[in-house]
């Protein structure tokens, strides 16, 4: 029998990250977090100072990206001695990540690291293309949204409780430009899928989600 996996994916600041998180330690399931390997490679790029559309450029970063996930905390770099955690939650490497996104050859380049996650006894595994791409054969799907308007008050509120600065116009805008871009983009878009579930949580808190993934997956789909 193969290795189940969950597939949730869906729109920034949906909440998927959070839903996920909590149900894979509810369930002892292994947990993948694709958008920060995104995450990374913009920060790379940064760093290396390749431009977002050098696609081979940013593809060779990719294909040799030295990251570890250890303890919830992400580190870089040959000695994993850089911890980015924060660093590539900024909105430069929010950004970053979606124009990197776009390039076949850097998907392809993440393509084998992301399927190394599925494991016993399980996966969660979050993202824009889990259940279409990496994991088509999921036997859990989820598709996990919320309104615009609702994912760019909960983006303000955090920003807001970390003594960050936050506009909600621009956070709104520059959500919306960087949904655009993944649902317009020729490879890999986001998509509901026939054989996924709908949860919209724009009137739903964390609880109730993490309630109805678990559900599901104890209805076995
Ligand atoms: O999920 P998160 O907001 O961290 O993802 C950052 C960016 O990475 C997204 O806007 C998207 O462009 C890209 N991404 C992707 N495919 C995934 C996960 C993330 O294209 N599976």
């Amino acid at each position: 029998r193969p290795v189940p996996v969950l597939a949730i994916d869906g729109p920034s600041a949906s909440g998927k990250g959070t839903v996920a998180a909590r149900v894979a330690e509810t369930l002892g399931w292994h947990y993948l977090d694709s958008g920060s390997l995104y995450r990374l490679v913009a920060l790379a790029a940064m760093r290396a100072g390749v431009a977002f559309d050098d696609e081979a450029g940013v593809a060779a970063l990719a294909a040799g990206l030295p990251a570890r996930f250890e303890g919830g905390r992400v580190l870089l770099g040959e000695g994993a001695d850089r911890d980015v955690t924060d660093e590539i939650r900024s909105e430069a490497c929010s950004v970053g990540a979606s124009k990197v996104a776009v390039l076949p050859a850097v998907r392809a380049a993440l393509l084998d690291r992301q399927r190394d996650y599925r494991a016993a006894p399980g996966l969660v595994a979050e993202g824009r293309d889990m259940g279409s791409v990496i994991f088509p054969d999921a036997g859990l799907k989820v598709f996990l949204t919320a309104s615009a308007e609702a994912r760019a008050e909960r983006r303000h509120k955090q920003l807001i409780e970390k003594g960050l600065a936050a506009n909600m116009e621009n956070l709104l805008k520059d959500l919306q430009e960087r949904d655009a871009r993944d649902a317009a983009r020729p490879v890999a878009p986001l998509v509901k899928l026939p054989d996924a579930a709908l949860l919209d949580t724009t009137q739903r808190d964390v609880d109730e989600a993490v309630a109805f993934v678990l559900d599901l997956v104890g209805r076995g789909g």
